[in-house]
């Protein structure tokens, strides 16, 4: 499924317009002010590119990793379009050599292609790719966002649960663990009243 999942995506890109927008996503632009100065932060499944350019823009060292080509041709106009760096690395997450404790920062928004075994396996590698006292930001749709169809997958088993994230994230201190609607607007990928789940997350210094 996984490839079938990726060919999926990039026939989703094939379009000048940004399917989520050029601006970066509300959550991440408040919870991003937790970071030091000059973060190195790993945007995972960061498609065309609207929170790594905006993560580098705030003076960050980026890395945005994404599956999509299209996508990422898009991350690349983006940065340029804005003025910013940031390393663009094309690869399947299932199947990339993550990095380990090498980030001081990791930011997984709306990465809900992935089934519950393929979740675990990202959950862990995003956990393991943080340096100790390193900063998880997270958010994705709650179940409740079946009602809404304004965005996200339709297989409830691929949505968060506050329950779900808590027995997740368990191992790591929770700054932060937030279930409420909102609208949004995210390009025409994302838009209307929304289900959303927030986390903020710290890899404990022990570890
Ligand atoms: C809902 S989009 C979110 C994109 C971006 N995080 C944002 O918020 O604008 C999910 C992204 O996951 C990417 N993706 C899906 N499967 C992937 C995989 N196996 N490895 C890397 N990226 C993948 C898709 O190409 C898509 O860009």
């Amino acid at each position: 499924m996984g490839q079938a999942e990726i060919e999926r995506w990039e026939q989703r890109y094939q379009t000048s317009t940004y399917v989520f927008g050029k601006e970066p996503n509300a959550f991440l632009r408040r919870a991003a002010s937790c970071l030091p100065a000059a973060s190195r932060v790993l945007a995972v499944a960061d498609g065309e590119g609207r929170n790594g350019v905006w993560l580098a823009a705030q003076g960050h060292q980026v890395c945005a990793v994404e599956a999509s080509l299209a996508a990422q041709d898009k991350a690349r106009r983006l940065a340029a379009e804005q003025g910013v760096e940031l390393q663009l690395i094309t690869a399947d997450l299932f199947t990339w050599e993550w990095p380990r404790a090498a980030f001081d920062a990791v930011a997984a928004i709306f990465i809900q292609f992935a089934t519950p075994p393929q979740r675990a396996y990202l959950f862990a590698a995003m956990k393991e790719a943080l340096r100790p006292g390193g900063y998880l930001l997270l958010q994705g749709y709650g179940l409740a966002q079946l009602q809404h169809r304004t965005g996200g997958p339709s297989q409830p088993e691929q949505l968060y649960t506050v329950e779900l994230l808590r027995d997740a994230f368990a191992d790591f201190e929770l700054i932060e663990l937030r279930e409420y609607e909102a609208e949004i607007e995210e390009g025409p990928g994302h838009a209307g009243k929304s289900a959303l789940i927030d986390v903020v997350a710290r890899r404990p210094l022990s570890r």
